[in-house]
């Protein structure tokens, strides 16, 4: 039986060594949000005039229309998190779309309908705002002037990058003025000793990744929605994704940022400076509420030769831990990937998305990706396929497969970054984020399973080798009966075993108030503090990341 299975994977165990980053196929990519605006500007002043008021304060969520509310409900959060537009700030007047067009020009300065539906709303289409202008600035100084003035009429403002965000970050709450940094999109330089590249905030990660390529060096962090996502949003959300494993998160690998209302330059390209706070990290997944990143230096790492692929599966998730563990010890040096899903996400995968096979021929509870990366392509190949066969005589796999060529591989991840998309195709989703010692990451999905019984398909993947599951609950609609049972079920439940209510996609409007599963009263009167003083006047990105109630005045 093992023999069998062995020569069954020497057929497949030939693998490509060209780098996987430019073969994970585009058409994975969300769609780009922003690009090639057509600014159709509205009679001066006329349309403002008429919209300020209640209509402005109207929030509607989940395609359920509120009406005209001043409160915001969402069923994305807790029932309990209703929020209030604070009376404090301004609203939008045609003085200000004047002085934003002396700034900026008329054509950056965006009140089209049409752009600013698409701008209002996520990535989901869960969150949705009513801002009446969008801004478009090219360079720092243009943030600058943009902020000074914001702050000066104490007009509220979002930052947004490319729009993928997962937790309503992006996406005005209300009527805040729309920053949207895509056409800061240059690299600036790129030192081929050092790795480091500097770069606009707006650049697409996956077009600094083509860049990259051309080099010979790849970016040290790849999410499925590269095709879309910033690195300015990249770094304000502290993204994780795919290779976080290898090199770290973005606090280790950004070297500095700039952010604004004052310009505080931190764009260095040492690696080392030990000269007093490192200030920078505050913006690394602060979320857009302490400034806007304008620019970003960041160490990218040189692309090795050998990059292998298995995809494999597994009883149950005892099995997964004890993989995990194996090779950490046997593929360390090499492994750049750890992922897995459950067989509910390969489900929903297959019954969602086009031209998508399942690559091993059982149907298993659980299947692993595990990618290493590395510069010796016949040892790295073995190491690989040596490492499968133990587990397969230890019983911990049931069957596998190793990509053969680039297609392969792509297919493979397809699978893999095509569970976010599929679960858009199938209906509701809500979505949870959380960091849990890896023992306890299933007993999650199992409670929530029992919890729910009919009422939703609960499903688990993620990056399992940083123990973070995205655990998804994927149901017909949206509705308060479900939401009532799963909220604060799972977040008491995260915080009871030590866990993070948000691993990597932040806290955004959906999880402000729930910061304290996860914080102490005491860290977050200290982060609240950080905000009173980088920006006094609560302007940037309000309703997000803190709790409202701290933030009344
Ligand atoms: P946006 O969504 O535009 O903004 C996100 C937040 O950052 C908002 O709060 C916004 O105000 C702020 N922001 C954006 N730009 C700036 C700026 N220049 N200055 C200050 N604040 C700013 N996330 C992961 O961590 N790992 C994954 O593996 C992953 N995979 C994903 C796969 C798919 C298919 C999708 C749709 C999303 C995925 N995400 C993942 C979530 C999302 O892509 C990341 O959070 C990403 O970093 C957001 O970048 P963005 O440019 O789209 O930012
Ligand atoms: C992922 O790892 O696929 C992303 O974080 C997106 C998601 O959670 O769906
Ligand atoms: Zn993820």
């Amino acid at each position: 039986m093992m023999m069998q299975r062995l020569r069954r994977s020497e057929e497949f165990i030939r693998f490509g060594c060209e780098s996987l980053i430019n073969l994970r196929p585009n058409k994975n990519s969300v769609p780009r949000s922003v690009s090639g605006f057509v600014t159709h500007y509205d009679t001066k002043g006329k349309l403002f005039e008429s919209n300020v008021g209640n209509h402005y304060n109207t929030h509607r969520c989940l395609g359920r229309n509120l009406g005209m509310l001043q409160q915001y409900k969402c069923f994305g959060s807790s029932s309990a998190s209703q929020i209030e537009r604070k009376p404090l700030f301004s609203s939008l007047d045609s003085k200000d779309v004047s002085s934003f067009k002396e700034i900026l020009g008329d054509k950056n300065v965006v009140e089209d309908e049409e752009r600013l539906e698409t701008a209002n709303t996520d990535w989901m289409k869960k969150y949705k705002g009513s801002s009446k202008l969008m801004l478009l600035p090219k360079n720092t100084e243009e943030v600058s002037q943009i902020l000074q003035y914001c702050d000066s009429r104490r007009l509220a403002v979002v930052p947004q990058g490319g729009n993928t965000g997962l937790v309503g970050g992006s996406v005005p709450v209300f009527d805040e003025v729309i920053i949207n940094v895509g056409l800061m999109n240059k690299v600036l330089a790129f030192d081929e000793v050092s790795g480091v590249l500097v770069c606009e905030a707006g650049c697409i990660l996956e077009n600094l990744a083509t860049f990259l390529d051309t080099k010979g060096f790849i970016m040290p962090l790849d999410l499925g929605a590269k095709g879309s996502c910033h690195i300015g949003g990249n770094v304000s959300t502290n993204a994780g994704g795919l290779r976080l494993i290898r090199y770290g998160s973005l606090h280790g690998t950004v070297l500095a940022v700039t952010a604004n209302g004052n310009v505080l330059d931190m764009l260095g390209t040492l690696r080392k400076d030990n000269t007093g706070y490192d200030l920078k990290h505050l913006f690394i997944g602060s979320e857009g509420s302490l400034g806007i990143v304008t620019k970003v230096s960041i160490l990218t790492q040189p692309k090795l030769s050998s990059v292998n692929l298995a995809f494999i599966a597994c009883k149950d998730y005892l099995s997964c831990q004890k993989i995990l563990v194996e090779a950490k010890k046997n593929l360390g040096e090499i492994l750049s990937a750890f992922e897995f899903l459950d067989n509910n996400s390969m489900d929903l995968v297959l019954n969602h998305l086009d031209g998508v096979r399942n690559p091993v021929s059982s149907t298993e509870n659980f299947y692993i990706l595990i990618e290493t990366t590395g510069s010796d392509e016949t040892n790295d190949r073995e190491k690989l396929e040596a490492f499968l066969l133990k587990s397969l005589e230890k019983g911990l796999v049931s069957d596998g497969v190793i990509a053969q060529d680039i297609n392969q591989a792509s297919s493979f991840w397809r699978i893999r970054e095509g569970i976010t998309e599929a679960l858009q195709k199938a209906g509701a989703v809500y979505k949870y984020d959380l960091s849990l010692p890896v023992e306890e990451i299933y007993n999650i999905v199992n409670d929530l399973r029992r919890r729910l019984g009919e009422l939703a398909n609960v499903m688990g993947y993620g990056h399992l080798g940083d123990g973070n599951l995205h655990l998804n609950i994927s149901a017909a609609d949206y509705n308060d009966k479900l939401i009532g049972l799963i909220e604060p079920y799972v977040y008491e439940w995260t915080s009871k075993h030590r866990g993070s209510i948000s691993a990597e996609h932040g806290l955004g409007v959906m999880k402000a108030n729930e910061i304290f599963y996860s914080k102490s009263p005491e860290t977050v009167a200290i982060m609240a503090s950080i905000k009173k003083l980088l920006d006094p006047k609560g302007i940037l990105n309000p309703y997000k990341v803190l709790p409202h109630s701290l933030f009344s005045h």
